[in-house]
């Protein structure tokens, strides 16, 4: 079944054939509920409920030249039926209404017309101290409900993993990685050449190397994998947290430190970072110094590296958080 805005008889056909919706249940619309690059996601309106569809192909839907793993839409299922067994984290997602493994597809309780925190780039869109709670509240519950030195390996998400481990700590650090960024911002190429060096490069491929490595025996806990705001919905019943697709078992400081670097990315006012620090529950092994490390390799993959961001930074600020990313990065 190839998700189609195109096909609803096909659609139709193939939901009532799971269950999810009845036999004689007309669809009534279907659309796009938001932006979304990886995959093809659809809202689905009968008239007696609204469903979201989501499919994972063996490419990026935006740039169906570049592969992609399809099992990371069973993941991204696993991890709600894993979380789901916790009431409060299960209160701040969707509940996950079914799996089809075999075409890599899964249907989604809807949030209602959300919008995501992406307009947080945004001069002057603060993230509200209520809404920041949440984050970290749904944060610190995740990683302490999951916590263990034996992580599950149903979440090895190997394909995810090592598809992101190029993009953060690989690319972006590689002088010549096929990308001019003077097409996102006139001077940035030439900027980001100066934190191409062997130090930073060294740096992140060590970090590179925690991000993989799997280490029984070492305390890891259960990972949203990519906790940034494209990832948080405003809701009229609060704020929500979807697309775990590149969840895994794995350091606590790594889901934070990204947190804390689009944090950045989107200016928010020192208490922010201080609400964020204070608020977060740490496990007893927690690290400090690995933290700083994972939120300035974010900062600088977001800003030299190929993901790039709705950011409304000038150069000079730019450059500034560069700065900051390679003290947080190499002290
Ligand atoms: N359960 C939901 N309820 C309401 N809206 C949703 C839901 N799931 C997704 N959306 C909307 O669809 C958009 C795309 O969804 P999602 O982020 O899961 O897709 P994606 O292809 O994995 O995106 P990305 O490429 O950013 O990883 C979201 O930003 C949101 O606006
Ligand atoms: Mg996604």
């Amino acid at each position: 079944m190839h998700l189609d805005e195109k096909d609803p008889e096909g659609l139709q056909i193939y939901l009532a054939r799971n269950g999810w919706i009845a036999d004689d249940e007309p669809l009534i619309s279907l659309g796009k509920p938001g932006e979304g690059n990886m995959n093809y996601t659809l809202r689905v309106r009968t008239p007696n409920r609204s469903l979201i569809v989501k499919q994972a192909r063996g490419y990026v839907e935006k740039y169906p030249s570049i592969a992609a793993p399809t099992e990371r839409a069973i993941m991204e299922g696993l991890f709600y039926r894993e979380i789901a067994q916790n009431p409060e984290l299960h209160r701040y997602m969707p509940d996950l209404l079914g799996i089809d493994e075999g075409e890599n597809l899964l249907v989604l309780e809807d949030l209602g017309d959300a919008s995501d925190f992406s307009t947080c780039y945004q001069p002057g869109q603060a993230i509200a101290a209520d809404e920041i709670k949440t984050l970290i509240t749904y944060l610190s519950v995740l990683h302490n409900q999951f916590l263990t030195d034996r992580a599950n390996p149903a979440f090895a998400n190997r394909a995810m993993r090592a598809l992101n481990h190029e993009h953060i700590f690989i690319y972006p650090f590689l002088v010549d990685n096929g990308v001019n960024l003077d097409g996102v911002q006139a001077g940035l190429q030439a900027l980001a050449m100066s934190y191409k060096n062997p130090a930073l490069a060294e740096a992140a491929r060590q970090l590179g190397q925690r991000y993989l490595a799997d280490q029984p025996g070492v305390p890891g806990t259960l990972l949203h994998g990519d906790y940034y705001p494209g990832s948080w919905l405003r809701t009229d019943s609060g704020v929500k947290v979807i697309d775990p697709e590149f969840c895994f078992y794995g350091p606590a400081e790594f889901d934070l430190g990204v947190m804390l670097a689009h944090l950045h990315l989107a200016q928010q006012p020192e208490w922010v970072h201080q609400q964020v620090l204070a608020g977060y529950v740490r496990h007893g092994g927690f690290d400090e110094q690995l933290l700083r490390r994972f939120t300035g390799i974010e900062l600088l993959r977001r800003l030299i590296g190929l993901a790039q961001l709705p950011l409304s930074l000038s150069l000079d600020e730019k450059s500034q958080l560069l700065q900051l990313a390679t003290t947080l990065v190499i002290g």
